[in-house]
């Protein structure tokens, strides 16, 4: 797939997750072989007033794949701007417009992410103030529409994609929905059909025949995994082997899923320090032993991953597992 001029290899996209996306997994995701990442959003207005801890977001390593910077906000002078710093100081490949975020914080109360969906010409405002400003490629990543009775994304994606979108990602839910019940691939095959620019399918792809099924009913030209990544990286290439031969690899082996373990670990120090890792790998640890096979051993370890204080702790869980298989 391109998006404009930029070739993503594998079609196993990595999507945003605030909290979760960081630079180390990112790199991680990408050494399993996700063909595109994108980040957390990042705040237009955090760009704006120059806050450090926005600006850090802006980084992307060399060991990324390619790269979505994903920005959210509300006003289209402050997505100029936005476009422009990214465009000067980011080594991110695309800019992503968040119109999907149904969180109160930043739907209600900053009238951003999905509550743009409810304004089809100020989407067309910001994508073109966004395109103007940016020498990247700019995409939108939507949801269906705020409600059941106010189905937008058609329009919303065509009018994106002519005032410059280069890619669309639909999330096949309404704000309304938030998470709750399957997400309907229905429009995402509609919107296929309307545009001519790329479609990216979100929504509830956890294995690779679910990534099989997207592509089936909806024609997309690529997907995007973002739950079903969690502490499971090694779906992109085992869906992109299942996609390319129609069998499925093998699981990791306990060693090599030690390994990824500890090659985070060691990635979230390098990026935030230890502290900031302890609290950080304490939530993706417990993910990561959320798909060992042996549950019992496992509700044992995750109740002590929620608590590590240092790599120390992280072998000392690790070899529990190893400790109850062998015994
Ligand atoms: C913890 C979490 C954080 C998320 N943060 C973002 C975000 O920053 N930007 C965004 O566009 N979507 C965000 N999403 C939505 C996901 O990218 C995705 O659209 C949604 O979870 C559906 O896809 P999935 O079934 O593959 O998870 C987030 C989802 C989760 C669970």
């Amino acid at each position: 797939m391109f998006i404009k001029n930029i070739e993503v290899k594998s079609k196993t996209i990595l999507g945003p997750m605030a909290g979760v996306c960081d630079t180390a997994f990112r790199i991680i995701c990408s050494e399993l072989g996700a063909g595109m990442v994108y980040t957390e959003m990042v705040s237009i207005e955090g760009l704006k007033h120059k806050n450090l801890r926005t600006e850090s977001m802006t980084y992307i390593a060399p060991e990324e794949s390619i790269t979505a910077l994903q920005i959210f906000g509300e006003d289209k002078e402050s997505f100029a701007k936005a476009a422009k710093y990214v465009s000067e100081n980011s080594e991110c490949q695309t800019i992503d417009i968040n119109m999907g975020c149904p969180a109160p914080k930043i739907a209600l109360k900053s009238k951003s992410g999905s509550s743009l969906l409810r304004d089809v010409n100020k989407i067309g405002e910001i994508v073109k103030a966004t395109v103007e400003n940016s020498t990247k490629p700019v995409t939108v990543k939507m949801r269906l529409g705020w409600d059941s009775k106010t189905l937008t994304i058609l329009e919303a994606a065509k009018i994106a994609e002519e005032n410059g979108a280069s890619a669309i990602a639909i999330h096949g839910r309404t704000r309304e929905e938030m998470y709750r019940g399957n997400a309907d691939w229905s429009w995402i095959k509609k919107a296929k059909e309307l545009l001519k620019i790329p479609v990216i399918g979100n929504g509830d792809i956890t294995d690779e025949e679910s990534a099989r099924d997207m592509f089936e009913q909806t024609g997309c030209d690529a997907i995007m995994i973002s739950r079903g990544a969690q502490g499971n990286p090694w779906i992109f290439r085992q869906i992109d082997h299942y996609l390319a031969t129609g069998e499925k690899l093998a699981r990791p082996t306990f060693e090599e899923w030690a390994q990824v373990v500890r090659r985070h670990w060691s990635l979230v120090v390098k990026y935030k320090g230890e502290d900031l890792a302890n609290r950080e790998m304490r939530k993706q640890f417990v993910w990561y032993i959320g798909t060992l096979p042996k549950k019992e051993i496992c509700k044992q370890m995750k109740e002590e991953a929620s608590k590590i204080n240092g790599i120390n702790d992280i072998n000392r869980i690790i070899d529990m597992y190893n400790l109850n298989v062998e015994g």
